[in-house]
């Protein structure tokens, strides 16, 4: 056995392959389907006779409001519409904090620390470390965080500022809280604080391609829960039309909103409304976002299909993997602690792959398990190239075979 898995290793060097999953893009023909904004004509003035092409509403245009009140289901005054990027207002949420938190602005706290569900997104860890607040990891399960870590984690420390989550299709595990998980959530970190602010990184909100299961609109969990005040949900058309050239969009209340006005009015004048009323044009509802997903879903469903077909060769005692119902992402944990070899091994074949702990707080995977796989942005041919070196790398690396 080990010497078939040594000659398909040798052999698959031989191709001399160069590939690259690391990244969850959009490919080609996805971005293909939103053309038509590119040479869409659009008026010089917004619903309410403002100059789209002046400076102006900083908070966004009223219809584009009105579009990301219909997709968050959260009232149109707690909505604000901004440029291209979600992280971004992601961003200014923490910066918020940071500079006029009341009554401590974050940055006066001797040590404030974030609750980061674990596997996560590489970027949130990155700019909490910007503003030198620690991440501290808790275990996310399939149905959302673990909230006995959640409550525990609380108890050791009074200078916890937020958590951090990817509600759905989280990135990399695909996992999608629960209501009731939220609701726990909700009531646990309103109890330690009232300003305890659940962010909440809506980025694949409306991105299935497989039956998912049902969610509640987060707005109303919040609502119901009284915590809408210290809740802030951000999401974006950078995977639905063209990334960097969406729009973006977030929900809140009260003092949060008041933060996010207050850093975006020094910031921001005001966003792209011109694009703004491009995709307000284009998509004129919510309804017609989701028809434009399905038509996104049936070109990424069959990549995550194939690289399931891949993961389900590998014998079970390897490891364990994600299936996701949507979203960018599948994760691959190895039974032993071969992160870091399976992705070497991988590079040496020619197939570059995410790096082995870039989905913890400072790269830190303490059983360097997780692999994190991104099958959209590649070519289905490479695809299953890509996943044939992974799984022979994962052979190689499990049964520790000296090549
Ligand atoms: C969880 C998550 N949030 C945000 C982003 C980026 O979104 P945006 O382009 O709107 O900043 C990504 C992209 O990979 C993501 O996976």
């Amino acid at each position: 056995m080990h010497e078939q898995i040594i000659a398909k290793f040798n052999s698959l060097k031989e191709k001399q392959l160069s590939i690259d999953i690391t990244r969850g893009k959009p490919d080609t023909d996805q971005l293909d389907l939103s053309n038509e904004l590119l040479d869409i004509s659009i008026p010089t003035h917004s619903e309410e006779g403002i100059d789209l092409r002046n400076y102006g509403e900083p908070f966004g245009i009223k219809e584009a409001r009105k579009l990301g009140s219909e997709l968050l289901d959260a009232p149109i005054e707690n909505i604000l519409a901004g440029e291209q990027s979600s992280l971004l207002l992601t961003y200014q949420t923490v910066l918020s904090n940071f500079l006029f938190a009341d009554p401590v602005p974050w940055k006066n706290l001797n040590k404030p620390k974030f609750i980061c569900p674990v596997p996560g997104f590489d970027r949130h860890f990155m700019m909490l470390e910007d503003f030198g607040i620690e991440a501290v990891p808790i275990p996310l399960n399939q149905d959302g965080i673990d909230l006995d870590a959640f409550e525990e984690v609380l108890k050791e420390d009074s200078e916890f500022v937020g958590i951090l989550c990817v509600p759905k299709h989280s990135n990399p595990s695909g996992d999608t809280y629960a209501d009731e998980n939220l609701q726990k959530m909700f009531e646990i970190g309103s109890n330690f604080s009232n300003k305890f602010l659940f962010l909440f990184d809506h980025a694949y909100l409306v991105h299935d391609f497989l039956p998912t299961a049902e969610q509640k609109p987060l707005w109303s969990v919040a609502v119901e829960s009284g915590v809408q005040n210290q809740t802030v949900i951000t999401t974006s058309f950078s995977k639905v039309t063209f990334g960097g050239g969406g729009i973006s969009f977030l929900a809140t209340a009260g003092h949060s909103l008041e933060l996010i006005k207050k850093v975006r009015t020094t910031m921001i004048i005001c966003p792209d409304k011109l694009n703004q009323k491009r995709h307000v044009e284009f998509f004129k509802n919510a309804d017609n976002v989701k028809l434009h997903m399905k038509k996104h879903a049936d070109l990424v469903r069959p990549k995550f299909e194939i690289a399931y077909s891949y993961l389900e060769k590998l014998p079970k005692e390897c490891g364990i993997f994600s299936r996701p119902t949507g979203g960018y992402f599948i994760t691959y944990s190895t039974t032993k602690p071969i992160a870091t070899k399976v992705v070497e091994l991988c590079k040496e074949l020619g197939v570059l792959i995410t790096p082995a702990g870039s989905t913890f707080p400072k790269n830190n995977d303490p059983k360097n398990s997780v692999i994190r796989l991104a099958p959209t942005y590649v070519s289905k041919e490479d695809l299953e190239i890509a996943m044939e070196v992974f799984i022979t790398s994962v052979e190689v690396a499990h049964l520790d075979i000296v090549i």
